[in-house]
C-alpha cells in the first residue's frame, strides 16, 4: 500500500500543501513546531478519519477557518482517490470522489501503522487508551470488527439506560434487560474472539523483535477479559449475579467494554515495574509485530509512520530497525535533524524540510 501524494487544505498549519512521495523512504524535516507531525497526522487521517492525539475533530482545522480536507492516492491493487472533509457540517469521506454514507464502511480502505510518541504513555494509561489503540489495529485487519464495537456500544447504552429505569421504577419487568444482555453476549463474544486471536497473532512475532532490538527476552502483551474462554450460559449466570450491582449504578460492570491488555517483561508487568525505555520499547515492538502481522499474514504492506522515534529511542537502535524493515514498505520518518540517520539508509531517502510551511523536496539517490 502507497500513498503517492497528499493534499491539505486549511489543515492545521498549512493553507494549501501539496506533496508528491516516494514509495520507499520518506524522511520530513524541520525544527520544533515546524509541522512535521501535522503532515504525517494527515496521512493518518486520511486512513483512520480521527487524529491519533486524541483531541477534538475540529483543532484539525487551521485556525480562523471553517472547513479543512485532506485528498490523497492511494495504490494497493488499484490506485483510489481518497478525501476526508471537515466543516461545520460535520465529517465527509469520500473514496474516487463518491461519498461513503457510513465512516467504518471507509475505514481499513488504506492500512497504516503509526509510531508517535504519544503512544508511548499506552502503557501506563487507563484500560481504554490500550483498548482504543487495540481496536484501531483490528479494525484496519477486519473490517466487521468495528461495525460489531458500534453495535456492542449501542445495545450497552441502552443496557444501561434500562438498568437506570430499573433503579426508578422497582416494578419494571427485567424481561427486556435480558434480551438485551443476550445481544451484549452474543457481540461481546465476537469481540473478544477478535481481541484475543490479534493478541495471539502479535505474540508470534512480539518477543523475537524485541530481542533483534534490545537482545533480551520475555516480552509478551497479554488479554484480560471476563469474556475470555467463557461461554454463554456462563456470562449469562455472571450478568444475572451482577444484576442489583449494575442496578445501584446504573452500568454494566462486566463486558468487553472492561477489557485490558497487559504488556508484561518476564512476567512483570511493564505499567508497574518497567522502565520509562522499556515501556517505550514495548510499544515500538508492538507496532513493529503488527506490521509482520499485515505482511506474512494479510499479504498487506501497510504504510509506516514512525513519527519522533528519535526522542524514544537511541540512533543506534532506530538505525538497525530501519535497516531491518521490509524494503517493500513505504515509511514516513520525521526528524529534527538528518545526523541521526545513517547515511546508507539516507541514500535511497526522499527528504522533505520545512522551513516556513514551505516544503522543499531533496532526492538522494
Ligand atoms: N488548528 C491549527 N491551526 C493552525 N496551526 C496549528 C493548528 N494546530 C496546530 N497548529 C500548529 O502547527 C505547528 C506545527 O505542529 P507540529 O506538531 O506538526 O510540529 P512538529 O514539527 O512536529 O514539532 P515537534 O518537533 O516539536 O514535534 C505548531 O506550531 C502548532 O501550534
Ligand atoms: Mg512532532
Amino acid at each position: 500500500m502507497k500513498i503517492s501524494n497528499l493534499k491539505l487544505y486549511n489543515f492545521r498549519n498549512y493553507d494549501t500543501l501539496n506533496l508528491d512521495f516516494s514509495n520507499k523512504q520518506n524522511i520530513i524535516i524541520g525544527e520544533n513546531g515546524s509541522g512535521k507531525t501535522n503532515i504525517v497526522e494527515g496521512i493518518y487521517v486520511l486512513a483512520i478519519t480521527k487524529s491519533f492525539r486524541g483531541s477534538l475533530d475540529k483543532v484539525l482545522i487551521k485556525y480562523g477557518c471553517n472547513e479543512m480536507s485532506i485528498e490523497g492516492n492511494v495504490k494497493d491493487k488499484i490506485r483510489h482517490s481518497y478525501k476526508v472533509q471537515l466543516s461545520e457540517e460535520g465529517k465527509i469521506v469520500k473514496i474516487d470522489d463518491n461519498k461513503i454514507a457510513k465512516i467504518s464502511n471507509y475505514i481499513s480502505k488504506i492500512n497504516v501503522v503509526l509510531f508517535t510518541p504519544e503512544n508511548t504513555s499506552v502503557i501506563k494509561d487507563s484500560p481504554t487508551s490500550r483498548r482504543n489503540m487495540v481496536n484501531i489495529e483490528i479494525s484496519q485487519l477486519e473490517n466487521t470488527y468495528l461495525h460489531l464495537l458500534n453495535e456492542y456500544n449501542k445495545i450497552l447504552k441502552q443496557r444501561n439506560a434500562f438498568l437506570k429505569l430499573m433503579y426508578v421504577n422497582k416494578l419494571a419487568s427485567p424481561d427486556y434487560l435480558w434480551i438485551l444482555t443476550d445481544k451484549l453476549i452474543d457481540l461481546g463474544l465476537q469481540i473478544s474472539h477478535y481481541r484475543n486471536d490479534f493478541i495471539n497473532n502479535i505474540n508470534v512475532y512480539y518477543d523475537k523483535i524485541n530481542y533483534d532490538i534490545t537482545r533480551k527476552q520475555g516480552l509478551k502483551v497479554s488479554y484480560v477479559s471476563a469474556y475470555k474462554n467463557k461461554t454463554k450460559e456462563e456470562l449469562m449466570k455472571k450478568y444475572q449475579s451482577y444484576l442489583d450491582k449494575d442496578i445501584i449504578i446504573g452500568k454494566t460492570n462486566i463486558g468487553v467494554h472492561h477489557d485490558d491488555f497487559i504488556f508484561s517483561l518476564k512476567g512483570k508487568n511493564l505499567k508497574d515495574f518497567g522502565s520509562e525505555g522499556e515501556q517505550k520499547n514495548a510499544i515500538i515492538c508492538f507496532k513493529l509485530a503488527e506490521i509482520e502481522l499485515f505482511i506474512k499474514d494479510r499479504g498487506i504492506y501497510p504504510i509506516l509512520i514512525l513519527d519522533d522515534l528519535f526522542s524514544c529511542l537511541d540512533a543506534k537502535k532506530i538505525n538497525n530497525i530501519l535497516k531491518k524493515l521490509n524494503k517493500n514498505l513505504q515509511i514516513f520518518i520525521t526528524t529534527t535533524d538528518l545526523k541521526n540517520i545513517n547515511t546508507k539508509i539516507l541514500n535511497n531517502c526522499t527528504v522533505f524540510n520545512i522551513k516556513k510551511e514551505k516544503v522543499v523536496k531533496r532526492i538522494y539517490e
